[in-house]
């Protein structure tokens, strides 16, 4: 009886331990536990039958099963970490696509080429040691032209087409007007630039009626003309990232006197002559000079003590030279084929 009571054990220990190590959920896993060891469990109806042995007997096959009790006990608990092992890897693998990830990319903005290049500017001023200057884009006569050395009725005022306001200011027509500003509020030593808008009633293929230049002024004592070379060749080396040969042909600017043109290197043919150029090797690029003593009167600097060179540049120009650019006309369509180059 006893015999027979350990072989029937050892069988249900047997198949039971397949079972539990072949289910597959935790759910079945906690049936098999009740229909294996539970209170009305197969374990539990096998012992019943003990009451039929000897004291003896059912000491040992009580404890025989306890042992294949305890035994069963540690197989279940190790597939229940086994099954919650899975039931993990499982819901990780499910959701391994990241539903908070954006659906379409962004497209990613970046600056307009013009800004670029207007940045770079100041960039390079600021190191050189010039402060940056504002001045209102609405200028008077005075502050546009007057101060300038631009008498009314003077014809150098044809140079440059001007939109009034109907309160008699006018849109400043270039960045020169800032000097005034400047200087009527410092005195020297100034070094300045003033990068910034301006207006001319202009619009054709190479002329919009607003664009950019970048003005610079610099006035103390024993400032010459080669400071302005030196201060204009080191610009233009560090906004075309190259060394470039500069060329100052004389020229005239009523408020700068002498006056020169500044031609550089064409960046296109490195000097040997191509269309861009007209086959001179030479690029136009800014206008510049010794401050007139006439504008240094109209802001009370004494021109016996103090010198001071100034020149103007346009932005359109310079990054349509730096990038390549053929169409003035580009920078302001704002179509991203153009902008997303940049
Ligand atoms: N203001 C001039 C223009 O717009 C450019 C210019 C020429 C600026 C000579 C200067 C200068 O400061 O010295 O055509």
């Amino acid at each position: 009886m006893a015999h027979e009571l350990i072989e029937k054990i050892t069988e249900f220990e047997n198949l039971s331990s397949k079972a539990i190590q072949n289910s597959s959920t935790l759910a079945d896993l906690q049936d098999l536990r009740v229909k294996f060891l539970g209170k009305k469990g197969e374990l539990t109806q096998i012992l019943k039958t003990l009451g039929k042995l000897s004291p003896d007997e059912r000491k040992e096959i009580g404890a025989f099963a306890n042992q294949t009790k305890d035994k069963l006990s540690g197989i279940f608990d190790s597939q229940e970490i086994e099954l919650k092992k899975a039931e993990v890897n499982r819901l990780i693998a499910s959701q391994k696509q990241d539903v908070t990830l954006n659906a379409y990319p962004y497209a990613q903005g970046s600056k307009h080429p013009l800004i670029q290049v207007y940045d770079l500017s100041v960039k390079i001023f600021r190191e050189l040691g010039f402060d940056i200057a504002e001045g209102p884009e609405i200028e008077t006569d005075y502050y546009n032209f007057e101060a300038l050395n631009i008498p009314a009725n003077h014809p150098a005022r044809d140079m440059q087409d001007t939109f009034y306001t109907a309160e008699g200011g006018v849109l400043r027509t270039h960045t020169s007007p800032v000097q005034i500003h400047v200087m009527e509020e410092q005195k020297p030593p100034i070094a300045m630039v003033a990068p910034g808008v301006v207006y001319r009633c202009d619009s054709d293929q190479t002329h919009t009626p607003m664009f950019h230049q970048i003005e610079a002024l610099l006035v103390d004592k024993g400032i010459h003309f080669g400071h302005l070379k030196a201060v204009v060749q080191e610009f233009l080396r560090l906004v075309f990232e190259r060394d470039l040969q500069t060329r100052f042909r004389p020229s005239f600017f009523p408020f700068t006197e002498p006056s020169a043109e500044v031609d550089m290197t064409c960046v296109f043919c490195n000097g040997d002559g191509c269309r861009v150029c007209k086959k001179t090797g030479w690029l136009e690029i800014m206008g510049c000079g010794m401050v007139d003593p006439a504008v240094f009167k109209h802001v009370n600097i004494d021109s016996e003590v103090y010198s001071g060179f100034a020149f103007g540049a346009g932005l359109e120009r310079i990054t349509m030279l730096k990038y390549g650019i053929n169409d003035l006309r580009l920078f302001f369509e704002n179509d991203v084929r153009f902008l997303n180059q940049f």
